[in-house]
C-alpha cells in the first residue's frame, strides 16, 4: 500500500505516524513558568541528538486552538528544562501528567510527585525518576504545528543502582535496573527490559 501524506486528515495522519515509528522513549519533561509554577509532562517525539557535546530533542505539538502547550512555553521562555527517563514504576504518574491542567496548576501536586530543584537551572524533575537530565535550550525550530526544541545536557542525575560498568569499565546504564518504557501507537507501552546482542560481521 502506498500512502501519499497530504491526503491524510490530521487524525489519521497522527494515528498513522504514532504506529510506525516504534519505539519511541519518553522524555518526562519539567519546565518552569517565568511566574514559578512547575510543569512536569511527557513527549515521545524524543531522540539523542548529539554526545558532543550531550544534546537531545524533543518535540511539542501546539495545543487546542493553535495555543502553545504550558511546556513549549515555559521553555521559550526560561530556556531550560529537565528530562527524565520514564520507567515502568513510574508509568501511571507519567501518563497522569499528560492531562491538560491549567498553568497554574503543578503537574507534580495534582499526581502526588516530589519536585527536585535543578543544581545548574531553574527547573524540576521528580525526585523519585531514576534518571535525569539538566538541559539548557541552545535551538528552537517554529515548524508551525510543532516546535522542535533541542536543549544540551549540563548534568545528569543517574541513581545509583542503575549504574554499572561495561566489560572496559566504562560506566552505563543498565537496562533491566532502569525498566524504561517505550510508547507505540495508541494508548500503547513497550517494557524496554529485554535485548539481544548482534556481533559485527569480520
Ligand atoms: C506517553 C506520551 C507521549 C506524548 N508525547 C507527546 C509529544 O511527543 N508531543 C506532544 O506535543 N505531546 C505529547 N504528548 C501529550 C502531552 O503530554 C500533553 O499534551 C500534555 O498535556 C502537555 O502538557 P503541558 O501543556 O503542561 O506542556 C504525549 C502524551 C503521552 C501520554
Amino acid at each position: 500500500m502506498k500512502i501519499d501524506p497530504q491526503e491524510l486528515e490530521s487524525l489519521a495522519a497522527y494515528k498513522l505516524a504514532l504506529s510506525l515509528i516504534v519505539p519511541r522513549p519518553i522524555a518526562w519533561v519539567g519546565s518552569r513558568s517565568p511566574c514559578g509554577t512547575d510543569n512536569l509532562a511527557p513527549f515521545s517525539y524524543f531522540m539523542g541528538v548529539s554526545t558532543k557535546p550531550p544534546s537531545l530533542a524533543i518535540s511539542v505539538a501546539r495545543g487546542r486552538g493553535g495555543t502553545l502547550k504550558d511546556t513549549a512555553k515555559n521553555i521559550l521562555e526560561t530556556g531550560v528544562f529537565t528530562v527524565s527517563m520514564a520507567s515502568y514504576a513510574l508509568s501511571q504518574q507519567m501518563v497522569a501528567t499528560s492531562a491538560q491542567m491549567d498553568p497554574d496548576i503543578s503537574e507534580f501536586e495534582a499526581v502526588g510527585l516530589t519536585a527536585v530543584d535543578g543544581e545548574l537551572i531553574s527547573a524540576p524533575r521528580p525526585a523519585d525518576a531514576l534518571a535525569s537530565m539538566e538541559c539548557r535550550l541552545v535551538h528552537s525550530h517554529d515548524m508551525e504545528s510543532t516546535h522542535l526544541l533541542v536543549g544540551e545536557v549540563l548534568r545528569y542525575h543517574l541513581a545509583d543502582e542503575i549504574i554499572r560498568e561495561d566489560a572496559k569499565g566504562h560506566r552505563v546504564v543498565d537496562l533491566q535496573s532502569l525498566d524504561a518504557i517505550g510508547r507505540l501507537g495508541g494508548r500503547e507501552y513497550c517494557r524496554v527490559n529485554e535485548s539481544f546482542k548482534i556481533q559485527p560481521q569480520k
